[in-house]
């Protein structure tokens, strides 16, 4: 069977920043930027992005071209015969468990960006914190969003590689640079907003724990779509011509990029209207609302906003349906079709567990955390870390270094000797120290 793929360099970059892009970098970022402290964890995930996932990304990357199969099958064609499928295997758990709880606040914002245009968000503070709180906790509203936000990820895929993904993301992923840049043009521009950009810039370190540092890695691996497949099957459908390190590190760019002009967009309007950036996960469906109330023509700026939230989330949902999907057609020989019900069907059985477990199910507890939290938390903080350190386990160590030079100078065209040397000496030694031992203290 032909695989399909993507048809050049732009169309690989949008898809993997598309993929990076997303809730984590609008939804996530900002508020935990409000509690961790500000400019400090900004740093240290700044830090973390350019010198430790970056060569994660590009590990990654290289055993997805490389192998040009899915999750799974990419492992044991490199290394046959031998046990490291099984970091593919946990690669497609993580894609399921984040996909659950992703397309749950997908479909929060799918709600908030038909509540904004039917003009039926912005009410006073005490109306918005009651419309989050009881759209979360039906047992209704929420899972039939989630389930429509489903079938818009699943209709997007439906179309493959090339006339789906790429062709959604090519469409979309300039329109979303475009609005959110409006956005914080606006933010930074209210009276009382200097509060805001001296939070996100002027960094005091004395707050910083290894709880913050596991925090800022694990938002960096769940930002740049890491650790969980998402990058290996991409790249599994890119050319042999394309410049794995040059795509990596513009992906890496975009997405820190657009965090800090999210960051831009949300910090100064919620110092200037002097509410606490420590709100946590109800931040941006919460607080912004009561702010765009405030504010001149903020109804439409309401639709702008959970327009670009949505969008961000649906070029990234695509790349975790089809870690999934690419899995079932080639393991179990189906049609993509009927892989997408398959995967449809599993996710939203979780994800109505997710959904549920804010409200009804609340009460089941797991390690104490309802069952939304829980998988956000093991995804980002166990999964995905733990599929990152034996993702450069396997690069630095298991994979021949030939292969690697090989791979990344597409058959020694690209001729950048000390550069190759040096990613290679970060995949085979840093990475895995850092990782390991924030991963242990963090922990503790
Ligand atoms: N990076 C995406 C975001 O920031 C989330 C994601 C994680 C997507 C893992 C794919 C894989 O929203």
């Amino acid at each position: 069977m032909k695989r399909d793929n993507f048809s050049g360099t732009f169309g690989v970059l949008v898809a993997l920043a598309g993929s990076a892009i997303g809730l984590g970098n609008l939804w996530r970022f900002p508020y935990l930027v409000g509690t961790n402290g500000g400019a400090a964890f900004i740093l240290i995930y700044l830090l973390f992005v350019f010198v430790l996932c970056l060569p994660i990304l590009i590990s990654e990357f290289l055993v997805g071209r490389r192998s040009q199969s899915n999750a799974v099958r990419a492992f044991t064609t490199l290394a046959p015969k031998s046990k490291w499928g099984i970091v593919g295997v946990l690669g497609v758990l993580g894609a399921i468990a984040i996909l659950s709880f992703y397309s749950v606040v997908g479909g929060w914002t799918l709600n908030y960006a038909v509540k904004a245009i039917s003009m039926d968000l912005l009410h006073t503070s005490e109306q918005v914190t009651d419309t989050f709180n009881s759209m979360v906790t039906s047992p209704f509203e929420p899972v039939i969003y989630m389930f429509l936000f489903l079938l818009f990820t699943a209709g997007v895929i439906i179309g493959g590689i090339k006339n789906g993904i790429e062709r959604f993301s090519k469409i979309m992923m300039p329109i979303l640079f475009v609005m959110i840049v409006m956005i914080a043009v606006r933010s930074v521009t209210l009276p009382g907003a200097g509060a805001g950009i001296e939070f996100l810039f002027k960094p005091d370190f004395s707050k910083v724990t290894f709880e913050t540092l596991l925090v800022a890695l694990g938002q960096a691996f769940f930002s740049l779509s890491i650790g969980c497949g998402a990058v290996l099957t991409y790249a599994s459908y890119v050319k042999k011509s394309e410049n794995i390190v040059k795509t990596s590190a513009l992906t890496a760019f975009s997405d820190a990029i657009f965090a800090m002009i999210a960051g831009l967009a949300v910090m100064p309007a919620v110092f200037a209207f002097g509410v606490s950036p420590t709100e946590g996960p109800g931040l941006v469906f919460i607080i912004l609302p009561e702010i765009f109330e405030q504010l001149p023509a903020g109804g439409f700026i309401a639709i702008l906003f959970f327009f670009i939230l949505l969008i961000a989330a649906v070029t990234s949902s695509i790349s975790l349906m089809e870690v999934i999907v690419t899995y079932i057609i080639e393991e179990f020989r189906l049609s993509r079709k009927i892989a997408i019900l398959v995967t449809l069907f599993i996710a939203t059985i979780l994800g109505t567990l997710c959904s549920l477990s804010q409200g009804v199910l609340s009460q089941i507890r797991i390690f104490g955390l309802n069952i939304f939290d829980f998988f956000d938390s093991l995804s980002a903080n166990v999964l995905m870390t733990l599929g990152g350190l034996l993702l450069v386990l396997f690069v630095g160590w298991k994979l021949k270094k030939e292969d690697f030079m090989d791979e990344i100078s597409n058959s020694g065209t690209l001729n950048h000797k000390i550069l190759y040397g040096a990613i290679y000496f970060l995949i085979r030694y840093i990475a895995p120290i850092v990782i390991l031992t924030i991963m242990i203290f963090g922990l503790i």
